[in-house]
């Protein structure tokens, strides 16, 4: 068992909020039209920040919260898909900003799984020789959508989630993870894609900025990768579907929940929902829905929870842990 103990958690997301019925002006699709597919009805945009002061946000009240100085930090890790640049990092920008000093800072890029991959890479770097850092999911999605596409407009949201992780004696932290990348499918979720304009270039490469999905084929890709891999970290332990206390995924689309809820034979009450306020936050939002619940006390130490990214990649990543 790799132990760690997420000891405090903290959530920023932008005041804008903009619902179905808003974007229902703006573009041909309704309220019914999103709700009944995804879920969703409500995202928070951002006005004028940017994916590292989200990011810092986070950061700050961990400090706060935790009562620690920045520079007690070993590391900081920043999982996005929406970077301010990609050089800075976005983690760099956030440890600049708090100063903490004696830190390396690095982002992780796996989309909607980036934070359950960066808790992983944590775990690993917590059980080697670091005592204690900074995981962070942040993402400005709006600046990867096309606001004239319909099919994906209605449903990314922007926010961050982040975790203070510390290395502990006690029984907790990771029983099993299962990783898997499926780079042979990765065309079926695109965004961000750079322009080569170099003098040399022969045949320019066009920059396409916004996000390509084939949601027919993420969503196939879910229902059947998103158990499998539960299943494979489940294996890797004693443990059953029924002694997961709570399973905590990815917030994509409530269909795709439900799914996998019925596919092990569980309650829908085990697998919380918030896409409905928040949309598809990619990899802020596993840590704002674990946030949400920790602050709330709908989870407490003692309980085993499961962690589940999926998304662009393709990509999925679950952790099994003991809180
Ligand atoms: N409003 C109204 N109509 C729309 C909208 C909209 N916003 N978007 C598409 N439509 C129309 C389509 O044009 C189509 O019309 P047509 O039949 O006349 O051609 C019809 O609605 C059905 O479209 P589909 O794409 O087939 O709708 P579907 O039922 O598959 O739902 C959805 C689409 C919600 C995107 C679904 O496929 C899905 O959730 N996929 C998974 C997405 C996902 O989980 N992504 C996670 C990873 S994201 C990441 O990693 C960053």
């Amino acid at each position: 068992m790799e132990k760690f103990v997420i000891s405090h958690s903290a959530v920023a997301v932008p005041s804008r909020v903009v619902s179905n019925d808003e974007l229902a002006t703006m573009m041909d699709t309704s309220d019914e039209w999103i709700y009944t597919r995804t879920g969703i009805h409500n995202r928070h945009i951002v006005t004028n920040e940017d994916t590292s002061d989200l990011a810092i946000q986070v950061a700050k009240q961990l400090l706060v919260d935790s009562g620690l100085s920045a520079t007690d930090l070993d590391f900081i890790i920043v999982a996005t898909m929406s970077p301010d640049s990609l050089s800075p990092n976005t983690a760099s920008i956030v440890q600049g900003a708090i100063g903490a000093e004696r830190a390396f800072a690095y982002d992780l890029s796996a989309a909607c799984s980036g934070l359950v991959f960066a808790l992983s890479t944590a775990s690993a770097l917590l059980t080697a020789r670091y005592q204690r850092g900074l995981v962070i999911g942040a993402e400005v999605l709006s600046k990867l959508v096309d606001w004239q596409d319909r099919s994906t407009a209605v449903l990314f949201g922007d926010g961050a989630a982040g975790f203070l992780l510390e290395r502990t004696e006690a029984p907790v932290g990771l029983l099993a993870e299962d990783l898997v990348s499926i780079g042979a499918k990765a065309e079926f979720l695109t965004a961000g894609q750079l322009a080569n304009r170099n003098a040399f270039a022969g045949e320019l490469k066009l920059a396409d900025p916004y996000f390509k999905m084939n949601g027919r084929e993420v969503y196939n890709f879910a229902v059947r990768e998103v158990p499998a891999s539960l299943q494979r970290a489940l294996d890797q332990t004693d443990l059953q579907a029924d002694d997961i206390d709570v399973f905590i995924l990815h917030q994509a689309n409530s269909r795709i929940i439900q799914s996998i809820a019925k596919r092990f034979k569980q309650p829908l009450e085990k697998f919380p929902m918030n896409m409905v306020e928040y949309g598809n936050t990619s990899a802020a939002s596993v840590g704002i829905l674990l946030h949400e619940l920790r602050a709330n006390n709908l989870v407490h130490s003692g309980q085993k929870i499961a962690l589940v990214g999926f998304g662009g990649g393709l990509t999925v990543g679950t952790m099994l842990i003991q809180l």
